[in-house]
């Protein structure tokens, strides 16, 4: 079994962003901010606190503003510093320190699997991480989604994907795990025996979605670079971590968090809100706002 440690994370970000057009013909969709943060931000920070040391983010050729903002912008900290704005400098230079920021091109858009597929050279034989950008998991009173999963590989030394419980009429939007037996009150983690990529919704084999946390181990790169298209005729990572099954154990973790799918209009829409309700310096304005809004309805 693999006991390194998880010191990656591969940051898919090679979509289109279709839903989200015409605002993402020129911008990245993991530039569009929640209030005034990028998303793709958010799921830096989250791998940072969770202990990554570097991360790859797999792009195409539209996101180079992506590659900016993770930049440094001498021209923007000078000019902020000689206007006095010496807080704003700090966070604008923070961005940049934060962690070490790979990148490469995913060539094709031939899915999520050949995404992850990408990184396998930066990768080699270490375990490491997987977070997609739409799903943005806030846990203000415990670890980051990504820490727990991190935390639950390091006990079985095996590959973990981050799951919660979606509504029954959702599960044709998500892998959909299969738990290995009944899973006990109050268990986290599950063993798997099998996982389901968008399956039907009277077929679906549980109500466990994969949101968009992975922690798997390295043997993934070899099934990746053999696995046929699946649902949608896309190289889904789904379907190599099914095969992975075959040769070790693979966990489900039910992770601590509220998580906001951004990628979609109305979860992009309820994270706003939820984010500038704890916002110190919007909250007050917004509640107002919203009561207002409310006694109209
Ligand atoms: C991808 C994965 C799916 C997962 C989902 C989580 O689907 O293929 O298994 O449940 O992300 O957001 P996508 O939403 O990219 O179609």
């Amino acid at each position: 079994m693999n006991r390194l440690p998880v010191r990656k994370a591969v940051i898919p970000a090679a979509g289109l962003g279709t839903r989200f057009l015409p605002a993402t013909k020129a911008l990245p969709k993991e530039m569009l901010p929640i209030v005034d943060i990028p998303t793709v931000q958010y799921i830096v920070e989250e791998a940072v606190n969770s202990g990554i040391e570097e991360i790859l983010i797999i792009t195409n050729s539209n996101k180079h503003c992506m590659e900016n903002h993770f930049d440094r912008s001498y021209e923007l900290e000078k000019r902020l510093n000689e206007s006095g704005k010496t807080e704003l400098e700090k966070m604008i230079r923070d961005i940049s320190d934060m962690v070490n920021i790979y990148y490469v091109r995913q060539k094709q858009p031939k899915g999520l699997g050949h995404a992850v597929l990408c990184a396998k050279s930066f990768i080699g034989n270490e375990p490491f991480a997987i977070m997609l950008g739409d799903d943005v998991v806030i846990n203000d009173d415990g670890e980051p989604a990504l820490k727990q999963l991190i935390d639950a590989y390091n006990e079985k030394g095996a590959s973990v994907v981050g799951v919660q419980t979606v509504a029954h009429d959702q599960v044709n939007k998500y892998g959909i795990i299969k738990p290995l037996g009944e899973i006990k009150q109050g268990d986290r983690r599950v063993k798997l025996s099998g996982m389901v990529e968008k399956p039907d919704i009277d077929s679906a084999p549980s109500d466990m979605a994969v949101l968009g946390r992975y922690v798997l181990t390295p043997e993934i790169f070899d099934l990746l670079e053999t696995q046929q298209q699946g649902k949608g005729g896309e190289i889904q990572l789904t379907d190599a971590i099914v095969r992975l099954m075959d040769l070790q154990a693979v966990y489900a973790y039910d992770f601590e968090g509220v998580r906001y799918d951004v990628g979609d209009k109305f979860g992009f829409i309820k994270a706003t809100i939820d984010f500038s309700l704890n916002r110190e310096d919007l909250s007050d304005k917004v509640k107002e706002y919203i009561k207002e809004l409310a006694s109209q309805l």
